[in-house]
């Protein structure tokens, strides 16, 4: 991503969204983007999908500039997104999204329900609708890119809504595509255990990359921050119960 701007028109203003990213990622490596909520992570993962349309700079791959390219366009050079909050299609069974997602690769499905801590043969025949609870859909959701094993993974969230069982297996699958194949995996998330699989970690804050490290820098860092301290203190202005903050 090279000085990439995302600018949206508010109801009386233009609202920054995204504010001069630079960013590179390798092959073969997990990058961790994480932030306060609202701090642009999404819109980062949108706008390498091309869901989100940047307002200047430039998205390229393998030295190719893609930043004009439709969102299909980009699937079929090999960028997969799992959304944080995914779709639901009815009328498309599990297994029939699975089969769509992995095209020609050599995937068997019921390892995909596996890797996700599903059981296949319980999901195999239903449909993606509203019955499904949000954990069961995000959890297919990400066998859909894990089948499609994309040259870039985006995933955005992918803890949220997992439970801690399914959460251990999840990380498991996350290291075991990162030892198999060359894929660039970004992960967007707030969970300690993902941050640990890092080669590197992206703090966003507010539109702008506010610091990139290693993981254990990072976790050194966040072990000192006492931010409900800190807002208490701010909030007490000077009061009696105002502490010193780590
Ligand atoms: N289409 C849009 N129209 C208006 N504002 C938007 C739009 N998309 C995103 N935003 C705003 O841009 C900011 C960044 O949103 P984004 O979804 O990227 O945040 P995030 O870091 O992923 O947050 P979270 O941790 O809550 O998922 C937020 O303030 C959000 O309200
Ligand atoms: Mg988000």
């Amino acid at each position: 991503m090279n000085n990439v701007n995302v600018t949206l028109n508010g109801n009386n203003e233009k609202i920054d969204i995204l504010k001069n990213i630079n960013l590179a990622f390798e092959n073969n490596k997990i990058y961790v983007i994480t932030g306060p909520n609202g701090s642009g992570k999404s819109t980062i993962a949108k706008s390498i999908m091309g869901i989100m349309p940047v307002t200047s700079g430039q998205i390229i791959l393998d030295d190719v500039d893609i930043t004009g390219k439709s969102i299909t366009e980009r699937a079929k050079l090999g960028i997969g997104y799992a959304f944080q909050t995914p779709a639901r299609f009815k009328g498309l069974k599990a297994a029939d999204m699975l089969n769509l997602a992995k095209g020609e690769n050599d995937t068997d499905i019921c390892q995909l329900f596996y890797d996700v801590g599903l059981c296949a043969q319980d999901y195999l025949e239903r449909e993606i609708d509203t019955t499904f609870s949000g954990g069961e859909l995000k959890r297919i959701e990400i066998a859909s890119i894990l089948a499609r094993n994309p040259k870039i993974a985006l995933f955005d969230e992918p803890e949220a809504g997992i439970d801690l069982w399914s959460f251990q297996r999840l990380t498991e699958t996350f290291e075991k595509m990162h030892q198999r194949y060359d894929t660039t995996i970004i992960i967007i998330s707030h969970q300690e255990r993902i941050l640990k699989l890092a080669d590197e970690v992206i703090l966003v804050s507010d539109g702008t990359i506010s610091e990139i490290t290693s993981r254990e820098k990072f976790l050194e860092t966040i072990s000192h921050i006492d931010s409900d301290c800190a807002c208490r203190n701010d909030c007490i202005k000077g009061g009696a119960m105002n502490v010193e903050c780590n």
